[in-house]
């Protein structure tokens, strides 16, 4: 059977309107070709041809929509395109090559020379290079504040401020913003308000209902799930999402077929493994905090986590994310990491493999001292992607590393 593009069926979103996220994991977005095929289908081709030179020129002008080259339409990126931008309740998605070109896409897009950034300090290492690296060389300046002080928000807000950016909760110290007052404080100063959901999740957190205007993924954590792929997505209303979309065309950070496809399959499981990242990190946080070699542990799901009650009321589940202090320094961190067996020591987050890192000298390395000290990374800061494994395995590894700090 030869496909042509009419027997593409797409199930409408209308008949999924007002359906629960996890429904929306497993359905929404999803196209079927000719053959009827029930799983997603791939396209992995670079081009499409068309029915003759005027319908090419159509495509290409704009006049007639429809699939040119995978580097701006391609239907299995599409289709994953469709689905995460239903489960957060966004307009319009834009899925890119990383997490990072998600976050450059959008800046490149939105912000321009003389432009100012305000950002929360605890961001991932590598977001933070990025406005104070590269987004600088641009004229784009960008000031650090605690994601937590209202006040230090306020103060660093300027004329030309156009954007606010923030994780929430925050790697790897898990403190939880109050997202309606930073938006509200952005939209009075006529700037975007935008957040990394890559934490929660739309199956735990939907900022947009909080006022987010943006909502950006590393698609490569809890979306997929399973750390095979690399990817991330943008998500907002079509006016911003357009211009994101207009530069991904241009510059061509653009997710490929095959890791749309993954981050489908990821989808369609992403709400139990939620569920169970939850309440593994919940038990383990709790043990945690009994041990006489941890100094502190950093969770919102504790009742000692000074954010407890706003994640309660912005999250419907507290993440599978969690540090903690060992006491001592580098040493002691890198004696417990190197104990554990069965924990896979690696920098990626939001496996249904537990993993466990050292934030100070891999994700978080390349800050300078001072910015370190002010983000809280310490020597002795441990931090653990809490898998689905079952929790009791889990406690055993991780009482290897506590023996070796008893010896
Ligand atoms: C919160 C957060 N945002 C963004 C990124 C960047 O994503 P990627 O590695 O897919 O570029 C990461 C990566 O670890 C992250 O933890």
């Amino acid at each position: 059977m030869t496909f042509c593009r009419d027997e593409q069926v797409w199930i409408p979103e209308s008949d999924l309107e007002g359906m629960s996220v996890d429904t929306l994991a497993v359905r929404a977005g999803q196209i079927r070709t000719g053959q009827l095929e029930h799983s997603d289908p791939i396209f992995p081709t670079s081009s499409f041809v068309y029915g003759s030179a005027a319908q090419a020129a159509a495509r290409f002008g704009g006049e007639e929509p429809g699939n040119i080259y995978s580097r701006f339409t391609n239907p299995t990126v599409q289709a994953f395109e469709a689905r995460i931008a239903a489960m957060e309740g966004g307009e319009k998605a834009v899925a890119t090559a990383s997490g990072m070109a998600a976050i450059l896409s959008t800046c490149m897009a939105l912000l321009q020379s003389g432009d100012h950034v305000v950002c929360s300090r605890g961001v991932f290492g590598t977001t933070n290079v990025l406005f104070q690296k590269y987004l600088a060389k641009f004229g784009v300046e960008t000031t650090f504040v605690n994601l937590t002080d209202q006040a230090q928000w306020q103060s660093a807000m300027r004329p030309e401020t156009r954007m606010l950016f923030i994780e929430t909760p925050s790697n790897p110290l898990c403190e939880v913003a109050d997202m309606a007052a930073l938006a509200e404080l952005a939209h009075t100063n006529n700037a975007l308000f935008v957040v990394d959901n890559c934490f929660c999740t739309p199956v735990l957190q939907r900022p947009f209902e909080h006022g987010a205007d943006i909502v950006i993924h590393s698609a490569t954590k809890y979306l997929d799930g399973q750390g095979r792929c690399v990817g991330g997505v943008a998500v907002g209303p079509a006016r911003l999402m357009d211009e994101v979309y207009g530069f991904l065309r241009s510059a061509g950070p653009t997710m490929s077929p095959f890791n749309a496809w993954v981050f489908l399959k990821g989808l369609e499981t992403l709400p139990i493994r939620m569920r169970a990242h939850c309440d593994n990190a919940l038990e383990l946080a709790r043990w945690l905090e009994q041990q006489p070699a941890v100094a502190e542990v950093f969770y919102a799901g504790l009742k000692s986590h000074p954010q407890h009650e706003l994640a309660g009321r912005q999250q419907s589940g507290f993440g599978g994310v969690l540090s903690f202090r060992v006491k001592g320094g580098r040493e002691e961190a890198w004696s417990f990491i190197d104990a554990t067996r069965m924990i896979s020591i690696t920098a990626n987050l939001g496996d249904v493999k537990t993993t466990i890192t050292h934030p100070a000298t891999t994700t978080h390395g390349r800050l300078s001292p001072e910015d370190k000290v002010q983000a809280g990374i310490t020597e002795n800061l441990i931090r653990i992607s809490v898998g689905i494994e079952a929790v009791g395995d889990l406690k055993t590894d991780l009482q290897r590393g506590f023996s070796a700090l008893e010896t």
